[in-house]
Parts: structure tokens; sequence; C-alpha cells
């Protein structure tokens, strides 16, 4: 077959960044065009700034992905772009884009979903292979899936509240620390100890997770130790708080391993870009004699590899979308399939 090159858009919240990728894997190039040192100034993503940003930067951005690859647009076969879940503006920058290109070029256009990208930045390096059991952990998502097949997904469970990432970024904030929470927590947790008692979140035997019992009770901490005029031991609440934070997600895939049978397991969104996640989920699944696929770090973060790599199958079975295309902010794996 002919090779497939698709030029897939991602700016569903504060990276601008598009990727040539061929057949759904070779990624020819990536341009990812972060905003994250100005939203830092406002302590977290402020959506209005971050969709006139993705205007200001985006046919920068695809100048530069282009002249990186020494490709036209005539070149590409597919136009792909992020159309949900995410900030409202941002997708739209992005999705109109898109149907510029397509409209002007004569491509095929193909909207991909977001979450759907960050399991496919698994694709990319390593070979999904099925069944496998899916963890979804990002800013605004934690799941966990069975995906019997490309694009088949049975949602075993997810969050109650908060998204665990949702979790970090909050705790980061009260610890003083600056966006986006997550590296800047994990940072800090290497220097400390386990030494404060936190509740788990959910000691159940269900699939489902809960962070915002664990985010309020570190954020109690805080605020009745500096009332009584107390030091907090800043290192040691990030340790205790992520120590149980990825518990809880280790405690899941452990049952879901158990109860399904499935040891291929591939952890995908933002916060899979947490190395002690990564170390301690290998040790569990290793223990079961299966596989952990975790996406290399430029993959496990916002970027337009993952949407170029989730059209593919789409494109494939020429599931295009029409001119009407819009956003959604919000995706439920449940509703799925
Ligand atoms: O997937 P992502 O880049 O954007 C969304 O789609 O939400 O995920 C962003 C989330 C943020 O909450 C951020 O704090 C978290 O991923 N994150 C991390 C780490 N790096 C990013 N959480 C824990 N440890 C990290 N190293
Ligand atoms: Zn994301």
């Amino acid at each position: 077959m002919k090779d497939v090159v698709i030029l897939a858009i991602e700016s569903s919240c504060d990276e601008t960044s598009m990727a040539l990728v061929k057949n759904g894997k070779d990624v020819i190039s990536l341009v990812v065009n972060t905003q994250m040192f100005t939203h830092a100034e406002f302590g977290g993503v402020v959506p209005e700034i971050a969709s006139r940003m993705h205007t200001e930067s985006i046919l920068y951005v695809l100048d530069e992905t282009l002249k990186k690859a020494n490709m036209k647009m005539e070149d590409v076969d597919a136009i792909a772009v992020s159309a949900l879940p995410g900030l409202m503006g941002s997708l739209l920058v992005g999705i109109e884009f898109a149907k510029t290109l397509a409209y002007v070029y004569k491509k095929p256009l193909i909207a991909v979903n977001h979450l759907i990208g960050h399991i496919y930045a698994n694709n990319i390096e390593s070979k999904l292979e099925f069944p496998e059991l899916a963890l979804v952990v990002s800013g605004g998502h934690t799941e966990l899936l069975i995906m019997h097949d490309d694009y088949k997904f049975e949602k075993l469970g997810g969050t109650l509240d908060d998204a665990i990432g949702e979790a970090y970024d909050k705790v980061a904030r009260v610890l003083g620390l600056k966006y986006p929470g997550g590296p800047a927590i994990e940072k800090l947790a290497k220097e400390g100890e386990h030494t404060y008692n936190l509740a788990k979140p959910m000691d159940d035997r269900t699939y489902n997770f809960s962070y915002s019992g664990l985010k309020s009770n570190v954020i109690n901490i805080v605020h009745n130790e500096a009332q009584r005029g107390n030091e907090i031991r800043k290192a040691d609440l990030a340790r205790s708080f992520q120590d149980v934070a990825i518990d809880e997600l280790l405690r899941k895939v452990k049952l879901a391993i158990e109860q399904t049978g499935i040891k291929r397991v591939i952890v995908a969104g933002g916060v899979s870009a947490n190395q002690y996640l990564k170390e301690e989920m290998e040790k569990l699944v290793n223990s079961y004699g299966g596989v952990v696929h975790i996406p290399r770090l430029v993959y496990c973060t916002d970027n337009a590899a993952m949407i170029g790599a989730a059209a593919y199958p789409k494109f494939i079975k020429q599931e295009f979308a029409d001119f009407s295309l819009n956003a959604k902010s919000s995706f439920d794996f449940k509703n799925v399939n």
C-alpha cells in the first residue's frame, strides 16, 4: 500500500502543535509551541489567552512543521485535528484551521479525540496488541478502560470528582509551586519522605477513582498548620500526596489485571510523564509477566504526533469528517463504540 502522510493539528489546551506522521507511526516532523510560561504567571491555563495565542502562532507552527520535514501541503494525504475534549476556544482555532487547509488543498479531514490520541501515542514507538488495559491520566481525565481493538473501548471506571492531574495542579498551587503542578510535585517529592498520614481515596473494589478528598486533605493540612504557625514540610507532603495518588492507580490496575486477565497495560495522558508512576507500574505489571506501554516524554504531554497516530486507523477506514465539524468540550468513554 502507498504511504499515508497525515498532517495532524493539536490545540485543545495550551500547546499549539503540528506533526507530519507517516502510516500512523513514523513521525517525520513534530513542532510543539507551548504557552506554559504565559499561563504559569496566572497559576493555570487562562482559556481566553490560550485561544488568542493559538491564533497568533498556528501559521508559524505549520510553516515550521513543513520546513522541518522538507515537505509541502501537496505531499499530505489528509488533515487530522483534535476535535474534543478540551477548551472550546482553543479547539475551535485548530478545527477552523484544519477545515480551511482541507478545503483549499482538497484533502480529507479527520476528527480525532484528544484522549484517544494520548492512547495512540503508545503506538508510535511500541505496538499495541489487543486486548489492552488503558489507564488515561491527564489534567481533566482519570479513566480505566479495556481497549478491545482499534477504537473499541469498554469503560471499567473513572473518576467520580477531580482528575488526578487536576489534584496534582491544585496541591502544587497550595504548596506555592509553579504551574503545571505535576512536574513540580514530582521533583519536590524526590526530596521528601512519606510522613503525612493521608486518607486513601477509594478503599473499595470498584474501578472508580476519587481525588477531591485527597486534595482537600492536603489543603486542610496546609491551612491548619499555617493557622497554628507551624512550618509545613513541603517535600514530605508532596511525597505523601504522590504516594497515595499513584498507589490508587496501581491498586485499580492490579484489580483489573486480576479480574480481566489482561496483562498489557497502556498508560496515557500528561500524568504518564511521571517517572515514579512509570517505575511502579512497570514493577506491578512485570510481576504478572505483562507489558506496560508508556510513551517517551515528548509523546506523554500534549503533542500532535499522537493525533496523527490516532488518525491513521480512521484514514484506513475512510472515516472522514465534513465541513460542519465542531468542537466539543467534554467526552466520556462510556459513550464510544
Ligand atoms: O494530557 P495533558 O498534557 O493535558 C490534558 O489533556 O489535560 O495533561 C496535563 C496534566 C496536568 O495536570 C499536569 O500537571 C500533569 O498532566 N502532569 C504530571 C506530570 N507532567 C504533567 N503529573 C504528574 N507528574 C508529572 N511529571
Ligand atoms: Zn492531553
